[in-house]
């Protein structure tokens, strides 16, 4: 299965202070005024920095276009394959948590014909345009409208029930959560709605070693995580994102 869909996901990233148009007219400004000055230097006969600020301007684009390529079109290759392997029989309530403007929720919503895909999110600006009408437009869009539900709620403190459902993903999202109490909170509560022996999918870029070590220490079955490669690289491999699946024991 490839990443196809139809909707529009917008960037992933942090917007609170500067637009995305803001940081990609920054980025393309710092890389082009390098590879200009990495010309003038060439031509002065500067070798040397002609070639640091040459360097320096296409490792800029290449950070970007790493970057641009992982938000559009790395992750949903990479979660479509994460969705596979949890094998969903289609019938399944599932929530995905900071669904955003929906990349995962309604991809994991088209395998889910019977189901229900439930989205959790406080649309903030980690995302262009987030918004329930962004995400209820693409649900449209993808043609799983009638199957899904948003709802305005904090991740550290969901509406549900425990054992609620039956899968849980998250992508990209808790480490938005800021301070590691707040995070930890946020897995705690992934734990609480989960039902005995659904699974668990959080793909994000920090604190995850955390995360499946907690989960361990909690007795949840199956605890792996692995480096989902460079197709989720934001920017390079020093942004690079990993994943923890487990399953919820059947007593806790
Ligand atoms: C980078 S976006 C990722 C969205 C989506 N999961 C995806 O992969 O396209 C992170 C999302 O987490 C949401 N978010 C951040 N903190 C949250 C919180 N405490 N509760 C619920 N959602 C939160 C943001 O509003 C944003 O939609």
């Amino acid at each position: 299965m490839t990443g196809d869909h139809n909707g529009d996901y917008g960037i992933d990233g942090s917007f609170h202070t500067v637009s995305a148009r803001g940081q990609a007219i920054g980025v393309s400004a710092a890389s082009a005024g390098l590879a200009l000055t990495a010309g003038i230097s060439l031509a002065r006969g500067r070798g040397l920095t002609a070639a640091l600020t040459g360097a320096a301007s296409v490792g800029i684009a290449a950070s970007a276009a790493l970057y641009i390529y992982a938000t559009k079109a790395g992750k949903f290759e990479v979660w479509n394959r994460i969705l596979d392997d949890l094998q969903l029989h289609g019938d399944e309530t599932l929530l995905g948590m900071g669904c955003g403007r929906g990349a995962v929720l309604l991809a994991a919503a088209k395998r889910l014909p019977r189901g229900h895909a439930i989205g959790v999110d406080l649309w903030q600006a980690d995302q262009t345009d987030n918004s329930p009408s962004a995400t209820l437009t693409n649900a449209k869009l993808e043609n799983v409208a009638d199957r899904i539900e948003l709802h305005t709620a904090d991740m550290t403190a969901l509406p549900f029930e425990d054992n609620s459902f039956d899968a849980i993903v998250s992508s990209l999202a808790i480490h938005n959560i800021p301070g590691h109490d707040g995070r930890r909170r946020a897995l705690n509560e992934a734990m609480r709605v989960l039902k005995p022996s659904g699974r668990l999918a959080i793909a994000d870029l920090w604190e995850t070693r955390q995360h499946a070590e907690h989960l361990q220490e909690r007795g949840w079955q199956h605890v792996q995580r692995r480096s989902v490669g460079w197709r989720m690289w934001y920017g390079g491999p020093w942004m690079s994102t990993h994943l923890i699946t487990a399953a919820k024991p059947v007593s806790t």
